[in-house]
């Protein structure tokens, strides 16, 4: 199930998440922050893993993520969606990337990114930019850094909504 302002909300993507204390983290910051989640299926573990469990507490019930059984699942159902990619591989730094604040995010799972054939359908592909050799960051912490500017860009819509007049928020959508 998904938020019922989703329009307004930038939705993270896990391709295929291996670790439950990561998913677990990154749905408390999504529902802490504002942002739906999506998990693209199988994933390493079930939801009523302990250790899912443990990190996710009570922020299970904020009811904002959403499943796709397969990325093909996914694909189809983001046609009017524009899909930004994370990934190391990426040539262009997150900071000079123009963020909508209906973006969906996409992280790749812990052990593998996400598969070459899903780099090459997906134009915008990003960087954290890291200290040279390092090989990457922490899923969860390399969520709530991209999460943190997309909001940061678009002023915070969320916590702000009932204050912006409607044509503010307009611009802030693709459409
Ligand atoms: C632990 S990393 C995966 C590492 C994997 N071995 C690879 O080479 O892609 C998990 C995910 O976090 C995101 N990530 C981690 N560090 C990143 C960075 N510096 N820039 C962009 N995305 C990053 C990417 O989405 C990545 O697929």
């Amino acid at each position: 199930m998904t938020h019922k302002n989703s329009h307004l909300r930038p939705k993270i993507a896990l391709y295929e998440p291996d670790i439950p204390q990561n998913t677990a983290a990154i749905l408390r910051t999504c529902a802490c922050l504002g942002a739906d989640l999506e998990i693209i299926q199988p994933c390493g573990f079930l939801m009523n893993d302990k250790r899912f469990k443990r990190v996710a507490m009570d922020y299970m019930d904020e009811k904002i993520i959403k499943f796709y059984s397969s990325a093909e699942e996914f694909f189809s159902n983001k046609f009017k969606e524009r899909i930004i990619l994370m990934t190391t591989k990426g040539s262009r730094s997150y900071t000079s990337f123009k963020f909508k604040i209906n973006d969906t995010l996409l992280f790749g799972r812990e052990s593998a990114g996400v598969p070459e054939k899903i780099h090459r359908v997906i134009k915008n592909r990003l960087k954290i930019p890291m200290i040279k050799k390092k090989r990457s960051l922490n899923l969860a912490s390399s969520v709530a850094i991209v999460l943190a500017e997309n909001l940061r860009q678009n002023k915070f819509i969320n916590q702000f909504v009932g204050k912006l007049i409607k044509k503010n928020v307009k611009d802030l959508i693709v459409v």
